[in-house]
């Protein structure tokens, strides 16, 4: 795209390269992509993030965190639809007390009067503190972080930017949602006595159960080909050792997993398996069986060209739609995730299932709005003030 040809050469460098530029100091500086959420840093967020909804239910630590951010301002940056992702940041931003705004429709705003899309980032930085953007531009909101870099060194204004959602390739805080909610699910903490004892009950049945989202099975279950939020969970969850991913996709070259994602879960160490129904099975025992959490997605209509449309509308949907019958092969324990929005008409998670004790859907879309928070708390460098408030607020266990 002309508007961000002098980015170019900076797009097209290895990850690694890039994320050195997204941080200072051992700190996010803007948050890109899933490769940026570290196990240290994801360690720290969760963190927060658990201080953040503790706090939260208490008249007096709701009122602290509402103070803890009360001198910023964010701007949410919304072009491409959202519910979720846009009503948690907001949340978040109220639950510490930033002031937002948002603009959702580039209609209303100077873009019709021809100005350049950087131009409007760069008005947005001038009057917020943050800016929060999703784009159907891939690397649009990388090319707002070289700018915001740019002006920095020119020692002029220059704000956080966070990716929240691009194109189809990246949505980095869904990544840090779905790990957080995976951490909370596997965390059975020795400190606390309940989750202590759920271990030892659910090891009887599982011996090999252990805390922690290292040497698990991941189901990945729709489209496989354009999930953003499958791209960026995996890449984060390559992170750890021992794991293993199932990818259980219709057999279509846009749904399928791609070959570069493939190829960089390999190179991680991941065991990768790939799958046409989940009714398969692997190693003589069924799939489902074996799958320690399963993330659901839905067939990403928006993104088929003409051709897709017809060859996508042929496919049979119903082996990758959750049933009860097949919810019972999973583990007692095994979560069930989607990013949400489900699709009603295909129904990959029908409603009946909402009712299991696995579907973590909608605890996961409400851990979305602690995860930003905690994001935010970070990116302010308020992770010491918020510790010293939780402290002061929360009365000492035991
Ligand atoms: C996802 C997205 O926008 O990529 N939704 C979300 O942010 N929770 C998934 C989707 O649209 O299918």
């Amino acid at each position: 795209m002309q508007e961000f040809a002098e980015f170019e050469s900076l797009l097209e460098r290895p990850l690694d390269q890039k994320n050195v530029e997204f941080q200072r100091q051992g700190r996010l500086k803007h948050l890109i992509s899933a490769s940026q959420l570290t196990i240290p840093l994801l360690e720290k967020l969760c963190h927060s993030a658990d201080m953040i909804r503790k706090m939260n239910r208490n008249p007096s630590g709701n009122q602290r965190l509402r103070q803890l951010l009360a001198h910023k301002r964010a701007m949410l940056y919304f072009t491409q639809p959202s519910t979720r992702t846009f009503l948690s940041f907001m949340a978040a931003c109220q639950i510490l007390g930033l002031t937002c705004n948002e603009v959702r429709d580039p209609k209303t705003s100077s873009e019709v009067k021809r100005e350049s899309r950087m131009d409007s980032i760069r008005m947005f930085s001038s009057y917020f503190d943050v800016i929060i953007m999703r784009s159907q531009i891939g690397n649009f909101a990388e090319c707002c972080a070289y700018l915001m870099n740019d002006l920095e060194n020119q020692e002029r204004r220059s704000v956080p930017i966070v990716n929240a959602g691009a194109g189809s390739d990246e949505h980095p805080t869904q990544a840090l949602l779905d790990m957080y909610t995976i951490i909370r699910t596997f965390d059975f903490d020795q400190s606390s006595a309940e989750r202590a004892s759920r271990l030892d009950q659910l090891r009887e049945q599982y011996p090999g159960l252990t805390p922690g989202p290292a040497g698990k099975t991941y189901a990945f279950v729709g489209d496989i080909g354009r999930g953003r939020t499958v791209r960026s969970l995996a890449t984060v969850l390559a992170q750890y050792p021992d794991v293993r991913m199932f990818f259980v996709s219709p057999d279509h070259e846009v749904l399928n997993l791609d070959a570069e994602l493939k190829d960089y879960l390999k190179r991680s160490g991941v065991m990768v398996e790939e799958f046409q129904s989940l009714d398969a099975e692997f190693n003589g025992q069924s799939l489902l069986g074996q799958v320690d959490c399963l993330y659901m997605t839905r067939i990403q209509r928006e993104h088929n060209s003409e051709q897709a449309e017809s060859e996508i509308a042929a496919i049979d949907l119903e082996p990758f739609r959750l049933t009860v019958e097949r919810v019972a092969q999973l583990k007692t324990y095994t979560p069930i995730l989607h990013p949400f929005p489900r699709d009603s008409v295909v129904g990959e998670i029908p409603t009946e299932i909402d009712s299991d004790s696995r579907a973590m859907y909608f605890r996961q879309a409400r851990n979305g709005m602690w995860a930003r928070a905690a994001l935010l708390v970070h990116l302010f460098d308020a992770a010491d003030t918020l510790y010293l408030a939780y402290r002061d607020v929360m009365p000492a266990r035991g």
